[in-house]
């Protein structure tokens, strides 16, 4: 997989910004991982099933009526670009994304997205699981301080108060279940680069990858 560039990382370490710049410096196609997870859980929402519900949640994603249109996603119909970037969301993927049958579902529509236009993936099992032969593997990474600083920014939410300590734990707790379950956990392969940007911006980390990718 010499057109595959694997970047996996903890919750807003800037994966999803560095990965869309990479991948539209190369004319690669970018595969937002996380997006799917959060689909899942955003989908199970509407149909009333339960997170946990492996059985119910596994059925939907094999099965997700969902259209990725440029910065727009689409399910059944309906615009909720926005809807699956709630925090709430964001924990709903991580339960979904605990359940072995729902990733066992999830993992040929990702591979899926691989043509010969090249991509880059990024989430938390890409290097792993998906694409094990990536040809390049990076995790990306940030302090917790950092990660919360940005996902407030991104959330239109003030960076101190109460709501901050709010999001900064939120992101402490999936990142504590992602590295914990047994299936998929977030680790730092050790064939992966180690790109930490909690003092570095987005241009300096894209410049980096593109530089270990040979470009
Ligand atoms: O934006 P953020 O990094 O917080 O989240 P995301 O990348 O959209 O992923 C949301 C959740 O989906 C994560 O907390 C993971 O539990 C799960 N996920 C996963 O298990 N495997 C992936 N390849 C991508 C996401």
């Amino acid at each position: 997989n010499h057109k595959v560039i694997a970047i996996d990382g903890p919750s807003a370490s800037g994966k999803g910004t560095v990965a869309s710049r990479v991948a539209a410096a190369l004319g690669f196609h970018y595969l937002d991982s996380g997006a799917l997870y959060r689909l899942t859980a955003l989908y199970a929402q509407k149909q009333h099933i339960e997170w946990n519900d492996e059985t119910g949640v596994t059925k939907l994603a094999q099965s997700l009526p969902i259209v990725f249109e440029g910065q727009t996603v689409w399910l059944d119909g309906e615009d909720v670009s926005e809807a699956i970037r709630t925090e709430a969301i964001g924990m709903g993927a991580s339960a979904v994304a605990q359940l072995p049958q729902v990733r066992e579902a999830l993992l040929q529509r990702q591979r899926d997205f691989l043509t010969k236009q090249g991509l880059v993936g990024d989430g938390r099992d890409m290097g792993s699981v998906i694409f094990p032969n990536a040809a390049l593997k990076v995790f990306l990474t940030a302090s917790a301080q950092v990660r919360a600083e940005r996902r407030a920014k991104q959330l239109g939410s003030p960076c101190e108060g109460v709501a901050f300590e709010r999001i900064l734990a939120d992101i402490e707790a999936r990142d504590e279940a992602d590295r914990r379950r047994p299936v998929a956990p977030l680790v730092q392969l050790p064939d992966a680069e180690l790109l930490d940007t909690s003092e570095m911006g987005i241009d300096e980390a894209v410049k980096k990858v593109l530089d270990w990718y040979g470009k």
